[in-house]
């Protein structure tokens, strides 16, 4: 059942926070409903504008309906990761989407705001929730590309603003993440102390946290031992999940570790049996991993076995 994510918080503000995965083809779809209905939780599916162009925007609608319908059960909301004004208000017009996160934080805070309000306007008029960013998160994203060393953390008293002005169901906050594999260089790591200044403006409101991938250094070893070169990479601590999701944390986005599961099942897959070159057997390993990777994101982010509770509250 695909509902809002704005249904989805108000079930786990304070307590949880939901996991926000992001999709880009049916192995990982299958793998993502399969662990969370495993673990009994309810999730977040996330497209970006590149999965959305990955083959064709529609692929992917098509391939979550079909999951619906295979699992019934599940609760989730599909979502828009990063979108600029166009995809957003694409998304919004295509029916399928329960909400859309526009990103205008690259922008000024002004033109921000404007931007916002009318991808807000848009959606709340066909019942899709809006989610904004605030702040700049370091590393590199779709089409904002930020140095670290410029990667500015929101500020508590612009978020309080921001959000009266703009009217936006949750919001995107910098606190010292960012995206893909190399998240930080030294001893760097959360500033819950920025997290607890933004609830203390925005008390209930529902805050988000992007470039949550924890990129297990065991996970990078075993993709360095079947071939792989990555060193250096460095991620969010999965045990602070709970402590951000108490400071008002009630969805955190993870993408790169999927995509980590993803090259260790296929490199180790190729390097164990050299003489397969069937995509059938690589794939149904990684579609179990990503479950099992799922579920345990699951365990950190608190969602297990909140399932039940969601549908009785959205039944209401
Ligand atoms: O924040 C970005 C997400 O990890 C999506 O990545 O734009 O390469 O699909 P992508
Ligand atoms: P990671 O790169 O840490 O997985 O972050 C994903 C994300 O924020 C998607 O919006
Ligand atoms: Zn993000």
């Amino acid at each position: 059942m695909i509902v809002t994510t704005k249904e989805l918080f108000q079930a786990a503000y304070g307590k949880y926070a939901i996991g926000a995965y992001n999709i880009n083809n049916l192995e990982q779809c299958m793998g993502l409903f399969q662990g969370n209905l495993a673990s009994k939780a309810p999730f977040i599916i996330q497209i970006s504008k590149g999965a959305r162009s990955y083959t064709n925007k529609l692929m992917l609608e098509s391939i979550i309906r079909c999951a619906d319908e295979i699992f019934p059960e599940a609760i989730f909301a599909v979502h828009l990761d990063h979108g600029d004004e166009a995809t957003c208000m694409d998304c919004i017009s295509s029916g399928f989407y329960s909400s859309v996160m526009i990103d205008a934080s690259s922008r000024p805070f002004e033109e921000n705001i404007a931007i916002t309000k009318r991808v807000v306007a848009a959606a709340h008029a066909k019942g899709l929730v809006v989610e904004a960013e605030l702040g700049q998160l370091g590393g590199v994203e779709e089409h904002v590309s930020v140095d670290e060393a410029d990667a500015k953390l929101t500020d508590p008293a612009q978020a309080q603003e921001f959000v009266e002005r703009t009217g936006v169901d949750s919001l995107a906050c910098a606190i010292g993440t960012s995206h893909g594999a190399f998240k930080f260089t030294g001893n760097q790591g959360l500033h819950f102390e920025v997290l607890a200044a933004i609830q203390k403006r925005l008390p209930g409101f529902p805050l988000v946290m992007h470039g949550s991938s924890s990129v297990p250094q065991d996970e990078v070893n075993r993709i360095n031992a079947a071939g792989g070169k990555i060193s250096g990479a460095k991620g969010v601590d999965a045990n602070e999940f709970r402590k951000a999701a108490k400071l008002g944390v009630t969805k955190i986005n993870i993408d790169t570790d999927g995509r980590l599961v993803w090259c260790r099942v296929h490199r180790e897959h190729f390097l164990n049996h050299p003489e397969n070159f069937d995509l059938r057997p690589p794939g149904k390993e990684f579609m179990a991993a990503y479950s099992d990777f799922i579920a345990a994101k699951n365990i950190k982010l608190g969602s297990v076995g909140e399932l039940e509770n969601v549908r009785a509250a959205v039944k209401k």
